[in-house]
Formats: C-alpha cells, sequence, structure tokens
C-alpha cells in the first residue's frame, strides 16, 4: 500500500487518482489547509474504489504511528507542504517549520515502521535560475529565490542524509516545473483558496469572470516576446512521472533526482493564447512591473526521466488549456 500524503492537493489528488486507477492501494492523509474535502468523495467516485482517508497533519506523530500501524505502507509519496513562493517571503518560518518538520516527522515514523521507500515532492525552485538553461538534474541548486524553494532544497538534503545513514533505502526527489492542466472529467483540478499566485489557476478565473483581468507580470525580459518564459507541464503527465517514479524505486536504491517537465519553453502571451484558443474565451490582461524574484527562463532538461524511467510528458498545451479551462466552467468556485 502507498500513503500519500497531501493527497487532497491539486498534484497529490490527480495522482491519488491515477494510482487506484492502476490497481494500487492507497492511504491518503491531508489536513484540508490548501485542499477541500469534497476532493476526496470525487476521487473514489471516478476511480470508483474506496481507499482510507486519514485527516491529519503529518507533523502529529500519533497520527503517523496510527496511519503506519493499520496499514502496511510500503512506500510513501510526500506531497504536503506549504507552497507559495510569495507568501514564504513573509511568513519563512511557517514554510520551514511545515516544510522541515513533516519531512523530519514522516522519515522518522517510517523509519520506526519499517518502511524505506520514498518518493518527495521537490521543485525547480531548488534550483540556482541564474544557470543555464535548460536546468538538468546536474544544474547547481542553492541561491533560491524565496524560503519556499531553501525549505525544499533543506527537505531534499535532509532525505540524501537519512538515506546516506540507512534511515531510508530508497528516494525519489522529483523536481516539478509549472504543473496545469486538470483531470479529463472536469472533476478535479486546481482550487487556490485565495487569489491565485499562479498563472494558470489566474487565467481560468479571469475566463469565468472571478477576476476583472489578468496582470502579465513584465514585458521587458529578454524573451522573444518579453514576457517570462516556463516549463508547462499537464499535471496528469506529472502524475504519470510518479508512477514511473514508484516502479524505478523497486529496483534502485539510494537518492534519485529527476526534473519533471515537459522540456519546453512557452511564455505567458503564448499560454494565454493557446487558453483563448482552447476555450474560445478573450483574456483582459494588462502589463504590470516584473513581479519580485522572477526569473525571465525557467525550463528543464528532462532527458534523465526519459532515459532511466521511460517517462515523458505527452499532452499539449492545447490539452492542457481545454482541461483547465472544462474544470474551472464546471466548477466555477472551486469544489
Ligand atoms: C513558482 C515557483 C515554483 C512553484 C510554482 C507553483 C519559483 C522560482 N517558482 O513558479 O517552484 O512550484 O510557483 O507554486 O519559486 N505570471 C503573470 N501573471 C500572474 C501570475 C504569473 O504574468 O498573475 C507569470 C509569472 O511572472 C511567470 C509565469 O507567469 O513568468 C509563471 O508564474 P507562476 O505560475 O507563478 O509560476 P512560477 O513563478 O514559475
Amino acid at each position: 500500500m502507498i500513503l500519500v500524503t497531501g493527497g487532497a492537493g491539486y498534484i497529490g489528488s490527480h495522482t491519488v487518482l491515477k494510482l487506484l486507477e492502476r490497481g494500487f492501494d492507497v492511504a491518503v492523509a491531508d489536513n484540508f489547509i490548501n485542499s477541500k474535502t469534497k476532493v476526496i468523495e470525487r476521487m473514489k467516485k471516478l476511480a470508483k474504489r474506496d481507499f482510507s482517508f486519514y485527516e491529519t497533519d503529518v507533523r502529529e506523530k500519533d497520527q503517523l504511528d496510527k496511519i503506519f500501524s493499520e496499514n502496511k505502507i510500503d512506500l510513501v509519496i510526500h506531497f504536503a507542504g506549504l507552497k507559495a513562493p510569495g507568501e514564504s517571503v513573509d511568513k519563512p518560518l511557517e514554510y520551514y517549520a511545515n516544510n522541515l518538520d513533516s519531512t523530519i516527522a514522516l522519515t522518522c515514523a517510517m523509519n520506526e515502521h519499517g518502511v524505506f521507500k520514498l518518493v518527495f515532492s521537490s521543485s525547480a525552485a531548488v534550483y540556482d535560475l541564474r544557470s543555464d538553461m535548460p536546468l538538468d538534474e546536474a544544474s547547481p541548486t542553492g541561491n533560491c529565490a524565496n524560503p519556499y524553494g531553501r525549505s525544499k532544497r533543506m527537505c531534499e538534503q535532509i532525505l540524501t542524509d537519512a538515506v546516506n545513514a540507512n534511515k531510508l533505502r530508497s528516494v525519489a526527489l522529483l523536481r516539478y516545473f509549472n504543473p496545469i492542466g486538470a483531470h479529463e472529467s472536469g472533476q478535479i483540478g486546481e482550487d487556490p483558496q485565495d487569489t491565485p499566485n499562479n498563472l494558470m489557476p489566474y487565467i481560468t478565473q479571469t475566463a469565468v469572470g472571478r477576476r476583472s483581468r489578468l496582470y502579465v507580470y513584465g514585458n521587458d525580459y529578454d524573451t522573444p516576446d518579453g514576457t517570462g518564459v516556463r516549463d508547462y507541464i499537464h499535471v496528469e503527465d506529472l502524475a504519470a512521472g510518479h508512477i514511473a517514479a514508484i516502479e524505478y524505486l523497486e529496483n534502485n536504491h539510494g537518492v534519485s533526482v529527476f526534473n519533471l517537465g515537459a522540456g519546453k519553453g512557452v511564455s505567458v502571451m503564448e499560454l494565454i493564447c493557446a487558453f483563448e484558443k482552447a476555450s474560445g474565451v478573450e483574456i483582459k490582461t494588462e502589463f504590470a512591473a516584473r513581479r519580485p524574484g522572477d526569473s525571465p527562463i525557467c525550463y528543464a532538461s528532462v532527458d534523465k526521466a526519459k532515459t532511466l524511467l521511460g517517462w515523458e510528458a505527452k499532452k499539449t498545451i492545447a490539452e492542457a488549456c481545454a482541461d483547465s479551462w472544462r474544470w474551472q466552467k464546471s466548477n466555477p468556485n472551486g469544489y
């Protein structure tokens, strides 16, 4: 059985659904700090399967002991954590406390209960974004733009030390680029609790009328159209990347690092155009100042995942836009 922490969140829920569809038994732990209870029912309905759910903060040792005692867990996927780069600048202590403590508590509980395989949700934010693009797994890390990125990098280091000390045996550090899209049913998707920080939910909320216009942060970057370039990956492809990582950990011990991206740079304006085309809705945009901490360009080299995991992103930006729109249109106010 696989324990998924943060399994009610955006990437977590798509991954749980895919695990259930592929026949894995799953237990989910989530405290709904950035997700809604409704997603649990929807996952069960879509998968036509049940799974155990624990409403808990992963830092609660008693709760972790209960989960590991009640289920025969073979592997953990650790999604739970705070993830807004901007917010992390104002609340660094919350970010370090949450992201580091949950990772440490989980690792200790895994060790005590004899569970040695972990897939960890990391981020492109761990890289030094002044490096040459594309970023590969050997690109320099550190000099992160915000405490969020630093907290992820610190977790990677903690997990690496734990493996070196034989506290864990097999760890995959998955560095996500920019997830977009939603499940094709339109039943599960990204549902930010407040004003969206990320581009795609801001686009879809503008399209559905919840926001008056989209502010494009910077049109004077040294990029083909002056707007920021990112590596957008469909969340379903990202979810599939976790299955590939689980299979990889069957036969590979130690720490393995993989970029999960599409391997292609797309600008803010290109994404907006693709969305307008897919949805038939015009997005009112306004150019605004650059957002502090943003890098002009960030995209991945995904050769390592392709070679070692036999995985690559398959869905197009057009499909991702259509899926994000289906989700937002069917759920204008989220879950
Ligand atoms: C950031 C984090 C990444 C994290 C992701 C999801 C860094 C370096 N990157 O990615 O690790 O996983 O958030 O939380 O910390 N934009 C607009 N208008 C908007 C919103 C965004 O123009 O309203 C632009 C941004 O300037 C950027 C692009 O859209 O060029 C993507 O922004 P965003 O979706 O926030 O993702 P990142 O900043 O790349």
